[in-house]
């Protein structure tokens, strides 16, 4: 199966097939997304662009058989102010949608924030894909601490197809636990400062390292930024707190040990991919309906 990463990002959709897929190109407007991308990654042809201005031979010529989509979510998150399609940030999502008319490939998935789903961008997703042809649709709220990992991050997932999808499968294998996956040695300058300890304490989501039934928040793209509501503190045995460090939030996020961040990447600008990035779980679970040609379906039974 051919598979075309629209948004890719850092590669969560590369990462969450692993083997199991051939990347024909992974589509970012962003340089340092894509060298963590292309760090991971350095046989996948990436092509740093932004979607809206992808020609439609050059889209038709991947010969992709499942386009997979993750588009900026600001216009439909409900912290923000929600102007769903007449905000500029959908702009790109509504070339996506003509290019998937033009285009038509078997198979389209992507994954949104869980506001998308009563938004004008999902009405005019859904009509799109009627007209375009694709007769199957499946929509999900996921979340992947619904699937036995220590992580929240609710999302609006879709798959449809052009032909049939099967039923999906239960992709579970044994999830780590908080405590497998903290760092040995963490950074010292991930402990906070006492004065932010006392000023923030109330409203930060906190678990203790050895708790092995924690779940932890959501990590978002502010994390290391903001204090409150953009991911867990760990509290350590000796009463600390400190952040989480990003190879740790990806961890949670399911990506493999393998998957590793270039030397040379900041922390902040690593914080900020890793917290736009998917969490693999669902991802696996909703393209199981794609067909047994993704073999993580054969593999997880
Ligand atoms: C929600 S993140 C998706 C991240 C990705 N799924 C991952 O695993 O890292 C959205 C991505 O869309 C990219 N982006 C935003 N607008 C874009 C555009 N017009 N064209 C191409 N990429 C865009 C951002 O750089 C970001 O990497």
């Amino acid at each position: 199966m051919r598979v075309l990463e629209l948004y890719s990002g850092i590669g969560g959709v590369a990462a969450a097939l692993g083997k199991t897929a051939e990347i024909a190109a992974a589509v970012d407007q962003s340089q340092p997304a894509l060298s963590v991308y292309r760090h991971n990654f350095p046989s996948h042809p990436t092509v740093e662009k932004r979607v809206d201005c992808l020609d439609r031979d050059w889209l038709r010529r991947r010969h992709a058989d499942l386009w997979w989509a993750s588009p900026p979510c600001q216009p439909f998150t409900v912290r923000g102010q929600r102007r769903g399609l007449d905000d500029p940030r959908a702009d790109t999502f509504k070339a996506l949608l003509r290019h998937l008319e033009n285009v038509r490939p078997r198979s389209f998935a992507m994954e949104n924030v869980e506001g998308f789903r009563d938004s004008d961008g999902h009405d005019l997703l859904r009509r799109t894909l009627d007209h375009a042809g694709y007769s199957q649709v499946r929509e999900h709220l996921l979340c992947p601490s619904d699937l036995g990992v220590a992580n929240r991050r609710p999302r609006f997932y879709l798959v449809a197809s052009r032909g049939e999808l099967q039923s999906e499968f239960d992709v579970s294998c044994p999830h780590p636990r908080l405590p497998e996956i903290l760092e040995a040695q963490p950074d010292p300058s991930l402990w906070l400062d006492a004065t932010i300890v006392r000023r923030y304490h109330q409203a930060l989501h906190v678990v203790d390292e050895d708790d092995s039934y924690a779940v932890t928040s959501c990590f978002t793209s502010a994390y290391g930024r903001s204090h409150v509501r953009s991911g867990s503190y760990l509290r350590t045995r000796d009463g600390g707190l400190r952040r989480f460090s990003p190879i740790e939030i990806l961890r949670l996020l399911g990506f493999p040990t393998e998957f590793t961040l270039p030397q040379e990447l900041r922390r902040s600008n690593a914080w900020r991919l890793v917290g736009n990035s998917l969490s693999l779980t669902p991802v696996r679970r909703v393209l199981s309906s794609i067909g047994p040609e993704l073999s993580f379906r054969r593999s997880a039974s």
